[in-house]
């Protein structure tokens, strides 16, 4: 049997990274969990985002998948170390890749993180960031409020840009050229955020490292799907909360058909 690629996050924000994943490496099939009934995680106390992440995992285990990619930077700044010790397969998680292309692209060095209260608080993307380039200039801001808005699907609502625009205010008077987006749910709605911080700008998204990651590790390990000229996948998706919502959003966002599975963990 072809064995996935597992993917989780806490609701749809992790579908930045299938997309990626899809793009990059498009033999490969994905088994996608998104808790989008307990989402957001970002304002949880660590036990429980600990708790819901090994939950989600443990159900992607049974679907015997040959990789899993931690598409949350508020799950990976909490289990990623634990997970990849414990687990045989490969484990890959967001924010080491999105440090890593923010420092490739900063011109000045003056970088800015934006991610939910937990991720913010986990001090992450800093130490990730200083640990590559002690010299970075890092500014933070937890942005509470962008997680609802995307997993309402209002990603594309007029309404948004003021939501976001409200979010980022405490970053006017910094000085920066890259923004990273701390938290995969905001690429979906980076139209606002790019419009918020203007054009010179550069926005950093880790799904694309982070694909690029997996397929570095894949091809190391000697796991990637091969073929000849045909390219057959199947991608499953799983969502603890309204599974029509969640593959609305996925459709649009990814652009296939996506009929997902309501799976409690509860
Ligand atoms: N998409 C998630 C992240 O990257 C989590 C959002 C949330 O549940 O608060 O952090």
């Amino acid at each position: 049997m072809k064995q996935g690629i597992g993917i989780i996050d806490s609701g749809v924000g992790g579908l930045t990274v299938a997309k990626e994943v899809i793009r990059q490496l498009p033999r490969e099939d994905i088994v996608y969990f998104g808790d989008t009934a307990r989402c957001p995680y970002g304002p949880r106390p660590y036990q429980e985002i600990r708790e819901f992440s090994l939950q989600m995992i443990d159900f992607l285990l049974l679907k015997s998948i040959k990789a899993l990619v931690i598409g949350c930077n508020t799950a990976a700044a909490v289990v990623l170390a634990e997970v990849s010790e414990k687990l045989e397969i490969p484990v890959v998680g967001v924010i080491d890749p999105g440090a890593r292309t923010a420092l490739k692209e900063t011109k000045t060095g003056k970088i800015a993180v934006i991610g939910t209260k937990g991720t913010i608080a986990s001090g992450a993307y800093e130490k990730a960031l200083k640990r590559l380039n002690p010299k970075a200039n890092v500014v933070s801001l937890a942005c509470p409020t962008l997680v609802p808005l995307v997993e309402s699907g209002r990603s594309h609502d007029p309404g948004g840009a003021e939501i976001v625009r409200e979010a980022l205010a405490p970053l006017a008077g910094e000085e920066f050229d890259t923004l990273i987006l701390g938290c995969t749910h905001y690429p979906l709605i980076s139209h606002f955020i790019q419009e918020t911080v203007g054009p010179d700008v550069r926005l950093i998204s880790s799904a694309e490292e982070a694909a690029r990651e997996l397929s570095v590790v894949l091809a190391y390990r000697n796991l990637l799907a091969n073929g000849g000229d045909v390219v057959d996948t199947t991608h499953h998706f799983y969502t603890s909360g309204d599974r029509e919502l969640f593959s609305e959003i996925a459709q649009q966002w990814l652009g296939v058909e996506v009929a997902a599975e309501r799976v409690s963990l509860e």
